[in-house]
């Protein structure tokens, strides 16, 4: 499942126009992010952590299909999070149900990188479990 939730409104950030790396953390996997493949899938925002991450092998849980309705795509934003775009109330209101929130958090199918940074991305404990990586 993919696309928006009709119930939100707004902008859609842009998604990154240059290279850059995210790593997954704790299973420390980097991948390079490029922009000429943007949107790699339909779940998530274009070009969100999200969409990324499971271009890549990193499973992250999102039940609502990445359309901001849910919070099993809480991520904490280890590095690079000022590259990130701007939270949304709506994504604000979701993140609000996540447990072990800190100040780093986002839901990953909302936080779109706009390239300027690498960042480091921490998948919490309790949705690890549906982490799986992609063999190579
Ligand atoms: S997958 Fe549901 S809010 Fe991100």
């Amino acid at each position: 499942m993919g696309g928006s939730n009709p119930y939100l409104s707004g902008d859609v950030p842009d998604p990154a126009s240059q290279k850059f790396k995210i790593t997954f953390q704790p299973m420390n996997v980097t991948v390079e992010v490029d922009p000429e493949k943007i949107p790699y899938g339909v779940t998530g925002l274009p070009g969100s952590v999200l969409d990324i991450a499971l271009a890549h092998g990193i499973d992250i849980d999102h039940s609502c299909g990445g359309v901001c309705a849910c919070s099993t795509c809480h991520v904490i934003v280890r590095q690079g999070i000022n590259s990130t775009s701007e939270m949304s109330d709506g994504e604000q209101d979701e993140l609000m149900e996540a447990p072990g929130l800190t100040p780093n958090s986002r839901l990953a199918c909302q936080t779109v990188p706009d390239g300027s940074q690498d960042l480091v991305v921490e998948v919490p404990a309790w949705n690890r479990n549906a982490v799986r990586e992609k063999s190579h």
